[in-house]
């Protein structure tokens, strides 16, 4: 298993990994398009048969802050690591373009709290809320949880 960034080529692969939670409301769909337009913000986990069994981007909403967004590991490959080593990935992202302070919407608490992620409120990040949950059919009965995590950057500036 490798994690490396995406390129053009991945998106469709992207788009149906992501889409087999979607279809249960686990995740928000990405159209091979919109992951295409984004592809610079997104990493793969790939098998050693060349199949895309994870992903993750990178979504940015300040200088300094951005979103690890649209995690998802095929069911065969869970509980091996790859879901952490995608959001290290994401992470290492962030750094090198300098944002010192990333956070996650999710259904899945105990997996980023493992990571070290804290839970926040997200009228922290009015930039996401403008951006994103304001025209959210959902934002009245929404049931994701807000972690957030700085990353070494910041701790060591
Ligand atoms: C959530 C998901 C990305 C985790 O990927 P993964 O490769 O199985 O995760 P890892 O193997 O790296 O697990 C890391 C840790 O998180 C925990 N964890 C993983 N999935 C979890 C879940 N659903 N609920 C609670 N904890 C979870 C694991 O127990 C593990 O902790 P440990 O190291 O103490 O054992 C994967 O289950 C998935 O794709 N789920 C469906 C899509 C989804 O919900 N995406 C949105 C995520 S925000």
């Amino acid at each position: 298993m490798i994690i490396r960034r995406a390129i053009t080529a991945d998106a469709e692969s992207v788009s149906r990994l992501i889409e087999q939670f979607a279809v249960d409301a686990l995740m928000l769909r990405r159209s091979p398009d919109s992951v295409r337009l984004a592809i610079d913000d997104y990493v793969v986990a790939v098998a050693l048969t060349g199949e895309i069994v994870g992903c993750g981007a990178l979504k940015e909403y300040s200088p300094s802050v951005a979103e690890v967004a649209a995690i998802a590991v095929s069911p065969a490959a869970q509980g091996q690591g790859t879901g952490t080593a995608i959001v290290h990935a994401i992470e290492g992202l962030a750094t090198k373009r300098g944002i010192y302070e990333v956070f996650a919407l999710t259904l899945k608490p105990g997996f980023f709290s493992s990571m070290g992620y804290h839970r926040v409120d997200r009228a922290r990040f009015p930039e996401k809320i403008r951006r994103d949950c304001l025209g959210c059919a959902r934002r009245f009965a929404c049931n994701e949880i807000c972690f957030a995590r700085s990353l070494p950057s910041r701790l060591a500036a």
